[in-house]
């Protein structure tokens, strides 16, 4: 079974994770990094006026970097990320937008299990 992980780490604690999960699994690992890298400024939520917050409010897609070739390849698709805003941070929306194979179980490796970690979906 090809397994991928994909995930998204601002401040690096998902990104251990990920990497310690590929590490036990052999899954292939693919970072979703923001074209525009996130400074420590900009995800200071505490700052109405922070960049974390205005794309909150924006609700628009974040831009990414590359994408995964071929998603088709993976029977098991992993998706990582923190917990921003007690959900999926926004920047994750493309990635699983581009997910649309059929027939694979698609666990969400989310790093704060009381908010929706074991989620699946079937697509
Ligand atoms: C913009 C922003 C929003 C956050 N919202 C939440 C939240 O709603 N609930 C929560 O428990 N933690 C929240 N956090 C904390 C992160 O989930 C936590 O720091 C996580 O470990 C960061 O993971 P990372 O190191 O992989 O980026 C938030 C952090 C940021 C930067």
């Amino acid at each position: 079974m090809k397994t991928l992980i994909a995930y998204f780490s601002a401040e690096g604690t998902t990104a251990k994770l990920a990497q310690a999960l590929a590490g036990i699994t052999k899954a292939d690992l693919f970072e979703i990094k923001p074209e525009q890298p996130y400074t420590a400024a900009d995800i200071k939520w505490t700052n109405p006026l922070a960049r974390c917050n205005r794309e909150k409010i924006g609700k628009k897609d974040v831009p990414i970097q590359g994408k995964v070739d071929n998603w088709d390849q993976y029977d098991l698709i992993y998706l990582g990320f923190p917990i921003w805003y007690y959900g999926a941070p926004i920047l994750s929306r493309p990635s699983v937008r581009d997910t649309t194979g059929a027939g694979r179980a698609f666990p969400s490796l989310l790093r704060q299990a009381a908010a929706t970690s074991g989620r699946r979906r079937k697509s």
